[in-house]
């Protein structure tokens, strides 16, 4: 198997707050190669975006890595001087979020910034850079690129912003993409359109792709592996297949079994996992998840769970998981 683009080793990290702080992440360790589509998956606020941010090394002031490291092509990139780190965002990995606007500003138009964009590619002429930045809106689905460059951001749809987002971050090649909730405010015809056009760039382009949803359909169209989070850890990793034809964490089971594609349509409603997330400042003893778990025992509730070698690239946190 190919080295790893990215990896991300024993990763710690906890947000301060008044009066303390959040464990935003635990020990978590995952890899992607290259021309890999690694999903990771989980509800809102377990912790998928905190470790987005910190692949691309975007986290908040108030965040604070407490151990591990995150590489990227061997390079552990938190121990980089600021101005390396620059260097690296866009060339080598770049992101895209669940809300275009963030990548773009309101006052220029989407042509000068997508130009701006290209600042790495030392000796390329300005000219150039705009028929690159036209040419990838055209490859991206806009049926007019010309006219798309000379629009400001606020005059596109909103799945045609993301289409403009999604090509402003390959225009630098970078090795490695990351998407936080790219589709997650699209609707349901735009979210196949453009979860279809992530599948042709991976193609094209053999860039690894990191991408974060709650939405599991997304993940079993355009992911090879998916890393299922809950409270800051990761309960469970496997390739795609494996993790819908035999999941094996209580988490991932319980929120499969959530999955609005997975529900009759006369039910009529969306099924919750039942109880809530942990209080990330104070974290039981042992499993996070074991006060919803159905299957949790009093062992559960005291120790932390083990990683549990399931066969290859599988594993779960859990006590009551048996190889
Ligand atoms: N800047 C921040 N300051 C304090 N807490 C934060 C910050 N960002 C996220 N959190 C908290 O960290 C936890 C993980 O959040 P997040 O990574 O956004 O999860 P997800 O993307 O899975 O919804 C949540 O409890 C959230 O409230
Ligand atoms: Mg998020």
């Amino acid at each position: 198997m190919s080295e790893a683009v990215l990896s991300v080793e024993n990763l710690s990290l906890r947000y301060r707050v008044p009066g303390g702080t959040v464990a935003a992440l635990r020990n978590v360790s995952l890899a992607v190669r290259q021309g890999e589509v690694l999903g990771i998956a989980g509800e809102s606020g377990c912790g998928k975006s905190t470790l987005a941010a910190a692949m691309i090394d975007l986290m908040g002031a108030n965040a604070e890595v407490t151990s591990g490291e995150v590489r990227l092509n061997g390079r552990d990139i938190l121990a980089l001087s600021p101005a390396e780190r620059r260097r690296l965002r866009g060339r080598e990995i770049a992101m895209v979020f669940q809300d275009p606007m963030t990548a773009f500003s309101p006052v220029l138009t989407v042509g000068a910034q997508l130009v701006d964009f290209q600042f790495n590619l030392d000796g390329v002429p300005g000219r150039e850079k705009w028929v690159r930045a036209r040419d990838m809106l055209a490859r991206v689905g806009l049926s007019d690129p010309e006219l798309a460059m000379g629009r400001f951001p606020h005059e596109l749809s909103g799945g045609m912003r993301q289409r403009a987002a999604i090509a402003a971050a390959l225009l630098m090649r970078p090795a490695v993409l990351i998407a936080d909730e790219p589709t997650t405010a699209l609707d349901v015809t735009m979210e196949a359109q453009i979860v279809h056009l992530l599948r042709e760039l991976q193609a094209d382009y053999r860039c690894a792709i990191v991408i974060v949803t709650h939405h599991l359909g997304v993940i079993a169209e355009l992911c090879d592996r998916v890393a299922v989070m809950y409270a800051g850890v990761v309960v469970e990793e496997a390739p795609v297949d494996a993790l819908y034809h035999d999941p094996r964490h209580p988490y991932t089971r319980a929120l499969l079994a959530c999955d609005p594609a997975r529900i009759e349509a006369a039910t009529g409603r969306l099924p919750a996992i039942g109880g809530r997330l942990p209080d990330l400042s104070n974290l039981p003893p042992g499993c996070a998840f074991a006060a919803r778990c159905g299957i949790a025992t009093d062992r559960c509730r005291a120790t932390p769970p083990p990683c549990v070698a399931l066969g290859p690239g599988r594993s779960a946190l859990c006590h009551e998981v048996t190889p």
